[in-house]
This record gives structure tokens, sequence and C-alpha cells, in this order.
């Protein structure tokens, strides 16, 4: 579905990516887990467009996403929830969700997303500022499946989040990739959380790779180690 080859990201002069391969099949949950500046948020940032590449390729369904901006990206089914969520926080709950129709055409906010979160149609005409941390990571994953992903990528979506929320997360994430038959890609410095959602679990060290391991034989233990300041 996704296939990230031999990714090299540089800011200026500063090479942060060295050479990443992933490729993440349909309907597949893969976890990326690494420490605070090991790459995480970059290669999110370089696969929505917003960050160029240096070299390398990404190819969606086998069509290269190249030097496409961000827009087309979202066009071809790939959506973003950001790190720290970036929400709208002046508009409302309802005009945040419609932000990513824009991409698939529609004009009413699909029921199917407010049966995914019934906290969000209590709350449509609310501020999203106004709306809790739970509540916000909420509408950030809302408004990106309103755009109707077949690949949703997530930067480190329990960051802030309380343990219980973070149950009910995974629990909705999987719900996601089930009833949609989507692929999501998440970034997590939380492991359990991550062993709770993945069918594959890789570690990100200086912008490199360093471990690629179905659910079933990943070592928490060794995981814990990378993930340790
Ligand atoms: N805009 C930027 N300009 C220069 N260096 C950056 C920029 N953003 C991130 N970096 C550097 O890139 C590395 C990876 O950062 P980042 O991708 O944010 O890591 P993570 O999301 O895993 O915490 C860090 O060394 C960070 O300092
Ligand atoms: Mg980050």
């Amino acid at each position: 579905m996704l296939a990230i080859n031999d990714l090299h990201v540089a800011y200026g002069q500063s090479e942060v990516l060295h050479g990443l391969n992933v490729s993440v099949a349909p309907n597949e949950i893969v976890a990326i887990m690494g420490r605070n500046g090991m790459g995480k948020t970059t290669l999110m940032k370089s696969l929505m467009g917003i960050v160029p590449t240096k070299s390398g390729s990404v190819t969606m369904d086998g069509a290269e996403l190249g030097s496409l901006p961000s827009y087309d990206r979202v066009a071809k089914g790939l959506a973003y929830v950001p790190q720290g969520r970036m929400i709208f926080s002046t508009m409302t709950v309802k005009e945040n969700i419609e932000t990513g129709l824009v991409v698939s055409g529609g004009s009413e906010v699909p029921e199917d997303i407010y049966e995914l979160f019934p906290v969000l149609l209590e709350m449509k005409g609310r501020r999203g500022g106004n709306l809790s941390g739970g509540q916000q990571q909420q509408l950030a994953i809302a408004r990106a499946l309103a755009t109707k992903p077949k690949v949703l990528l997530l930067d480190e979506p329990t960051e802030g989040i309380q343990p219980s929320i973070i149950k009910e997360m995974a629990r909705t994430l999987k719900r996601i990739r089930d009833e949609r038959g989507l692929s999501i890609v998440v970034s997590e410095q939380v492991l359990s959380f991550a062993l709770d959602i993945a069918d594959r679990v890789l570690v990100i060290e200086n912008g490199e790779i360093v471990r690629d391991d179905p659910r079933d034989s990943v070592d928490a233990a060794q995981i814990s180690k990378f993930l340790s300041v």
C-alpha cells in the first residue's frame, strides 16, 4: 500500500533520515517507536510533502508521490494527524471536520464519523480550542478520516493524553482499520499502546530503522531500551 525506499531527508545541510525502508501492507497497522529527536515527525512530514525529500522514493499503490504537494497526496489517500493535533481552535468542531471534506468532495460530515466519535456530535457547535486533549485528538482523527484515506498517519497520538483515554483510542483506531480497511502508520513512545494496536513494531534510532518485528515476536524489553533516555 505504502512503500518507502531509501528515503533521505535533510534540513539544509543536516541529514536527519538516512535511507529509510518501510513498507506497509493494506489493512496493516505499523508502529514506529523512537525517543524524542530520532526523526519520527520528520518522517511523517516528508511523507505528507511538508518537508522536502533529499532522495529516495515514496509510493502509494505503486504510484510515486515524489514531489507532489501535500494536497495531492491527500487526494491520493494519505491523511495525517500531526503531533500536537493542530486543530483549528477558533473554528467549531463541525467546521474542523469540514476542512477534511474539501478533498473528498462531500459537503456534510458523514454520519459514520459521528458514530465513531459520539462526543463530537454532542459538541459539534463548540470551538475546537474548548475541547479536552482527548477530545481534540478525536477531532483530529475525525478531520483526517473526512478525506477518506487509504493510509492514516498519526504522529504521537497519545502524547499528553490520560491512560484511560489512550486505551479507548487504541480500540477506536483498530475499529477504524477493521471497518474501513485502511492502513495505519503511528509514531509512538508509549510501548503498551503500540503493542495494543500494531501488527508490526519498528524502532527508529538517529534517523535509521534499527528494528522491524511482527507483533508476535516483539521483544518488549529490547524495544524499551531504545525508548529510555
Ligand atoms: N525544522 C527543523 N530544522 C532543523 N532541524 C530540525 C527541524 N525539525 C527537526 N529537526 C531535527 O531533526 C531531528 C529529528 O527531529 P524530529 O523528526 O522532530 O524527531 P521526533 O519526532 O522523533 O522527536 C532532531 O535532531 C531535530 O532537532
Ligand atoms: Mg515528533
